[in-house]
């Protein structure tokens, strides 16, 4: 399968890239705004199908930025969607748990109806339903948390500040299901071979709290760190994130491609392993 990623040098696009031996084209080779550059990329190259892991992803600076987060995540990927379709090529694209609000306390499925609460999330949403609308074979994969090596994530600036302070305060009372970008690059390439669309969830097995996941990364990176629970409104961040925006991976159940994720805890030992962390 001839694969093209846009976003090569992002947490998602990188592992993209390596897992499915893929074409990836980073922010210098095309800006995804300009959608002239997108359709030539897409022209020069004939994939099998396009992956795109561009996105605004600054939750708290959308806020205050909106045109650029609609732009880049809700506008542009129903172009980059459009142009696939005309050429007959599957598309992918990614979506997020923060198109959930507050009404949720189980995990949610993929039938549930999204009630974003942010900026961000309704930038998300808005590239949801442009991408199914512009490309009905597209598939939308929504992730949660994600994590590797190299990029900026929770795992990684949870150690910078551990060894920087000895003591930090995380938040207690917002659940999700963080989840390693090469498991979900693995499963996104194997959605794609199957042929899936619509939207799917593809996310660690269990749900876990910020605090509680920073207390795993301390214990498996052995950092000796003073960890303090604090609550989402005393720590007061620009933009609202949903208490509880567990997802559930019903399709992947019905697929039988749920076992090919473990638990939140199980997925960051293999990570902690497999990077030499
Ligand atoms: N990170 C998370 O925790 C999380 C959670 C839920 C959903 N998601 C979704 O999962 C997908 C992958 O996320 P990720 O963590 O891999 O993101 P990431 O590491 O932030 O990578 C995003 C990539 O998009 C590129 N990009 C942004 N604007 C662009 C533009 N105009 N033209 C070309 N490239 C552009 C960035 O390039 P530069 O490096 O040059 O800026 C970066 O390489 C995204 O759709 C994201 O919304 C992520």
């Amino acid at each position: 399968m001839k694969i093209l990623v846009f976003g090569a040098n992002g947490q998602l696009g990188s592992e993209l890239v390596r897992e499915g031996s893929a074409r990836g084209l980073t922010r210098e080779d095309v800006d995804v705004r300009d959608l002239k550059a997108v359709k030539k990329a897409i022209e020069q190259y004939h994939p099998d199908v396009v992956f795109n892991a561009t996105a605004y992803n600054a939750v708290d600076k959308a806020e205050s930025d909106k045109d650029e987060a609609l732009l880049v995540n809700g506008i542009v990927p129903g172009k980059m969607a459009a142009i696939c379709a005309a050429k007959n090529i599957p598309f992918v694209h990614y979506s997020t748990d923060y198109v959930f609000g507050d009404s949720h306390a189980k995990p949610i499925s993929e039938l549930e109806t999204p009630d974003p609460l942010s900026v961000y999330g309704r930038s998300k949403l808005f590239g949801e339903n442009a991408v199914l609308r512009a490309h009905p074979g597209a598939l939308v994969i929504r992730t949660t948390g994600i994590y590797s090596p190299g990029g900026q994530n929770f795992v990684n600036t949870m150690q910078r500040l551990g060894k920087e302070r000895g003591s930090l305060r995380v938040v207690s009372d917002q659940f999700v299901a963080p989840t390693s970008a090469s498991t979900l690059a693995k499963i996104s390439l194997r959605l794609a071979e199957l042929g899936e669309d619509g939207i799917f969830h593809v996310v660690s097995q269990s749900g876990t709290s910020w605090y509680e996941f920073a207390q795993a990364i301390f214990e498996l990176s052995e950092l000796d760190v003073e960890l303090q629970p604090v609550k989402a409104t005393e720590w007061g961040a620009p933009a609202r994130r949903p208490r509880y925006s567990v997802l559930d991976t019903a399709r992947l159940r019905l697929l039988g491609l749920d076992e090919s994720i473990g638990s939140w805890r199980a997925e960051l030992e293999r990570f902690f392993v497999e990077s030499g962390e």
